[in-house]
């Protein structure tokens, strides 16, 4: 536990640089204010590559874990577009209120894929009996998802600041599967048997929301939706509309009522490997 809080990362000061952004190098190079000394013996190494592809030696992992992570894709599903070039979930950069099954189907067939290779590289890589705990989003009703996302880019194609069809082709590689998948997937793969599965809200008190009043807590999260898609958003768009975009959004999200309670729950999983 005391590993896991020197390692996390920080609220979006820093996204670009895991390493610069954790407590951890603040710590070490007498920047940080955190009086909080390194945790006793261990050896912390970053091992480059994707967790859907291999990442450790066969048979030589007897605990991994996966913070918040794992709901990113390998890729924007494939099947969004026609064969013809056509957007198929047009006006939403992910599964929105007005898309279609079909997308909803083309996001949960990558997941599906990405999901099994993914526990399928940890099963070649963990021990047998080894414990495997992670966390990622979860798929929940009411949640204030991407929808002032998408009206903001929505009303700057109106005004004509981002063209149609970039927006069109926009499409944020990301899912956030429900319990039920989840257990569905994991006994469909069958390396691991499912230990626990929980769903859990945002911890208010972790993250200082019980005592943030309602503007406050809507201008953090247009702060973490930039930290955290700022990036792909600035890449695909252009990094000259981003301070707008993020103007707007902030506009747009004062009309959010109650956001403290449309913030999107995780999941919980705990898994042990197979003989
Ligand atoms: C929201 S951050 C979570 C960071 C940290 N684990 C924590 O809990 O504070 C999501 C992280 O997932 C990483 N990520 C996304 N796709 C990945 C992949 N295919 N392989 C490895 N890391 C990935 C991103 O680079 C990013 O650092």
């Amino acid at each position: 536990m005391e590993l896991h809080q020197v390692l996390h990362m920080k609220g979006g000061d820093d996204i670009s640089s895991y390493a610069k952004n954790s407590s951890f190098a603040l710590e070490k190079h007498g920047l940080g204010g955190r009086d909080r000394p390194l945790p006793g013996t261990c050896f912390i190494s970053a091992v480059p590559g994707s967790f859907y592809g291999r990442l450790f030696p066969d048979n030589s992992i007897n605990f991994f874990h996966s913070s918040q992570s794992l709901h990113w894709l390998s890729q924007v599903p494939a099947k969004l577009m026609t064969d013809s070039g056509l957007s198929l979930n047009k006006g939403n950069v992910h599964i929105g209120e007005t898309s279609p099954l079909t997308v909803r189907d083309a996001y949960w067939e990558q997941f599906k894929s990405d999901f099994t290779t993914f526990l399928r590289m940890r099963a070649i890589e963990m021990a047998p009996q080894g414990r495997m705990f992670f966390t990622l989003c979860t798929d929940t009703p009411g949640s204030v998802g991407f929808l002032y996302l998408d009206q903001t880019l929505n009303d700057m194609v109106k005004e004509g600041i981002i063209e149609e069809k970039a927006l069109d082709g926009f499409n944020i590689p990301m899912y956030e599967p429900t319990m039920e998948e989840m257990r569905w997937i994991i006994e469909e793969e069958g390396s691991f048997e499912v230990n626990q599965i929980e769903i859990f809200p945002w911890d208010k008190d972790d993250h200082g929301i019980n005592n943030m009043d309602e503007d406050l807590l809507r201008e953090t999260y247009v702060r973490i939706t930039r930290a955290v898609f700022g990036s792909i958003i600035g890449s695909h768009f252009g990094e000259g509309i981003m301070d707008d975009l993020f103007r707007r959004l902030a506009n747009n999200i004062s009309e959010c009522v109650d956001i403290a309670n449309r913030i999107q729950d995780s999941l919980a999983v705990s898994l042990v490997k197979k003989n």
